[in-house]
């Protein structure tokens, strides 16, 4: 039996969580991606559990573990995320959007691998294709469903944030300084939790720490809403 936190919260309640990159295939050997090391979705997903909710991870390829007791939906590309995601969406009380979804695809996928003298071509115009765009699909489609989703900016961190919760109609965007050596695979952050009502900010943290925090605020904008 898996202990609850110290005040269980969350019991009964639904939470998915998208996590880690998307990759898009070039050919059977070779793809793009994002930097992620899928620590922030799983910090998470870990800090809900512990909190009694029933929690599923959409996630990408990463080498990260899963928290005992939390269902794990493996997926490698953003069109297979988004697809995992429109199951399970429905169902969900709270969805928290921290994947880092590959912004474009390969066109083609080719089907042998593509080989230098003879695939030249190929290999040095590699046609791009437009991912779905999850959060904004879901948070436009969304019912009861509190949508919490990220952004990581390397400038105007708040207002460019501000634009993606508008944009994507989301409740919560979870905004964080990238580039120099920020964030990416570290174990901390210093993040702002911007809402309709205003932005929060909140200083480095462990990510760990940071999750309760992001959980919290996203439990009082659920509490709002009824
Ligand atoms: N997101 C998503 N599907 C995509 C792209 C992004 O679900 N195809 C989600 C991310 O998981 C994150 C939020 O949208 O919660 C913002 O992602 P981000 O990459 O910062 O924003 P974009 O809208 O892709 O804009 P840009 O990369 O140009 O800043
Ligand atoms: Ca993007």
């Amino acid at each position: 039996l898996t202990t609850l936190g110290i005040s269980g919260d969350m019991k009964g309640m639904n939470l998915m969580i998208t996590a880690g990159p998307t990759i898009e295939p070039i050919d059977p050997v070779r793809y793009i991606t994002n930097f992620s090391s899928g620590k922030t979705g799983y910090s998470l997903a870990t800090a809900a559990a512990k909190r009694g909710a029933n929690v599923t991870i959409v996630s990408g390829p990463v080498a990260v573990d899963a928290p005992e007791g939390v269902t794990v939906v493996p997926v490698r590309t953003a069109r297979e995320m988004r697809d995992a995601v429109a199951e399970v969406f429905p169902m969900c009380d709270l969805a928290i959007f921290a994947a880092a979804v590959a912004d474009l695809r390969p066109e083609n996928e080719a089907d042998h691998k593509l080989k230098k003298g003879l695939d030249d071509a190929a290999l040095s115009t590699i046609r791009l294709a437009e991912n779905p765009d999850i959060l904004s699909e879901m948070g436009h489609a969304k019912g009861d469903q509190v949508v919490v989703g990220f952004a990581a900016e390397t400038h105007d961190v708040v207002p460019n944030a501000r634009k993606k919760l508008l944009a994507k109609n989301a409740d919560m965007i979870i905004a964080n300084q990238v580039g120099n050596g920020l964030a990416f695979g570290t174990e901390g952050n210093e993040i702002w939790m911007v809402t309709e009502d205003g932005d929060e900010h909140v200083p480095y943290m462990l990510k760990a720490e940071l999750a309760d925090i992001v959980l919290d605020k996203a439990l009082s904008l659920m509490h709002g809403q009824e």
